[in-house]
């Protein structure tokens, strides 16, 4: 199993480009499911996520080319309904097939996905939305077997803010019959990255980007082409490692309109940011000062983004509050982060950090994508060398993350 072995206490100079998003990439792949027509795609990052949704599209019969960033989606011969258990197992995101499946063929069944590191997750908004669109929907033996032989629109208020139920329910919603109104939707930029491609494929969408979708179905959607969106979460991930260790770092291709929340919180940690139309530079040459949030729904502070934030803390000056309010179990990496000489306790939902002086390598395990990110924060952080393990978590979601920060001055390694 790979690991990633981090030499700290070096400061990062120099530019890295930020790839496409993976949570705009994984529900996009999906909205091939839409159409017979051929949907070409750049910037579709290299992530083990996007090679696990292909495989899983592929399965169901969508052809699919694929050179490099390029992926061109052809819908005209699917022939298997079905998300299969093994599947879903691996990558949640899986669920994203339901919505486009059932619009277009009638019929899906997508096994349930089961528990997961970070909370419980349920999907039982998905399957809420798409009963109030006449779908009839059986949980048997572990599968969601879902059938409409035309789904309906409705008015759909779901019980919280759900991004990928949000998107299962647009790709729903754009063949069913009639208006759908999608109340309390994801605001986030990957939904709107989603409502974008469905646009130009035919998709009628009003209220795109804001907690309000409302949708005319119609009889069918045709090919389209789309460049992914920047990853807001890579981008911001890199920017807190320069906060936490030092240096000055111009990240390119990147989308700086999409992580204010992050920007605000790294200024208030003692950061000098500036912006171009796609660039953004992080200057860093003192100890970053402790800051203090609260994860919500977008635009507020992201949950994707606490652990690296969690990081830089544990190395601040000062002593800060961060509280987790989108799912419940997202400290895994706090005890690990303990292990290198952090002071950390949790209350509730709630940790409580105080700055050291420093951070002391040691060998630590990678619990989940974001957590695994943190770790590889304050191992650059940290005095020594720290060994990450069970790094296939963070190949999950970031793009070669350790040849981009070898490419600014991180002593960071892949061992077997
Ligand atoms: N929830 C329910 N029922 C539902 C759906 C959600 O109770 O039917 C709850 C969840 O348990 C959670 C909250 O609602 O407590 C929000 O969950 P959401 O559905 O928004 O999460 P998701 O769509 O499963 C996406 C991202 C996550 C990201 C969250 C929150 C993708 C593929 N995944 O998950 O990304 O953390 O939104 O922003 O878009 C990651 O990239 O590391 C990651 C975990």
């Amino acid at each position: 199993m790979d690991k990633l072995l981090i030499q700290g206490g070096h400061r990062l100079s120099g530019e890295i480009a930020i790839s496409g998003a993976k949570n705009a990439a994984l529900p996009i792949l999906c909205a091939g499911l839409l159409t017979s027509d051929a949907v070409a795609l750049s910037n579709v990052p290299g992530l083990q996520d996007v090679a696990t949704m292909l495989k899983l599209l592929r399965q169901m019969g969508l052809r699919i080319a694929q050179d490099g960033e390029n992926v061109t989606l052809n819908g005209d011969a699917i022939d298997k309904l079905e998300a299969p258990y093994e599947m879903v197992k691996t990558m949640r995101a899986s669920i994203l097939v339901l919505g486009p499946l059932l619009a277009r063929f009638g019929e899906a069944r997508v096994s349930l996905p089961g528990g997961c590191a970070i909370g419980s997750r349920p999907v039982d908004q998905h399957i809420k939305g798409l009963q109030a669109m006449g779908a009839e929907i059986a949980i048997e033996a572990g599968y969601i077997h879902a059938k409409a032989k035309r789904l309906k629109g409705a008015r759909i208020l779901t019980d919280m803010i759900t991004v990928t139920g949000t998107e299962n329910l647009l790709m729903a919603a754009v063949l069913a019959e009639g208006e759908t109104v999608l109340e309390n939707a994801a605001r986030e930029p990957e939904v709107t990255d989603l409502a974008n491609l469905l646009v130009k494929m035919g998709a009628k969408i009003d209220g795109i980007g804001t907690d309000r979708l409302v949708i005319q179905g119609v009889d069918s959607l045709h090919g389209a082409s789309h460049d992914v969106i920047p990853d807001r979460i890579e981008t911001a991930t890199f920017l807190c490692a320069v906060a936490a260790v030092g240096g000055d770092v111009t990240l390119r291709h990147a989308r700086t309109d999409t992580f204010d929340a992050a920007i605000d919180k790294l200024r208030e940690a003692g950061a000098i940011l500036t912006t171009g139309d796609d660039w953004i530079r992080i200057q860093m040459s003192s100890r970053p000062k402790a800051v203090s949030f609260r994860t919500t729904e977008y635009p507020g502070f992201p949950t994707d983004m606490q652990a690296q934030f969690m990081a830089m803390n544990c190395v601040a000056e000062g002593s800060s509050r961060v509280i987790e309010t989108i799912f419940e179990n997202r400290f895994m990496h706090v005890q690990e982060m303990n292990r290198l000489g952090a002071a950390i306790t949790i209350e509730g939902h709630t940790a409580i950090i105080d700055g050291v002086d420093k951070l002391v390598g040691a060998p630590v395990m990678a619990t989940d994508l974001r957590a695994s990110a943190s770790l590889v924060i304050a191992g650059l952080a940290a005095e020594g060398e720290t060994l990450v393990d069970r790094i296939y978590h963070l190949d999950r979601g970031y793009d070669r993350m350790e040849m981009k920060l070898s490419a600014v001055g991180a002593h960071i390694q892949r061992v077997k």
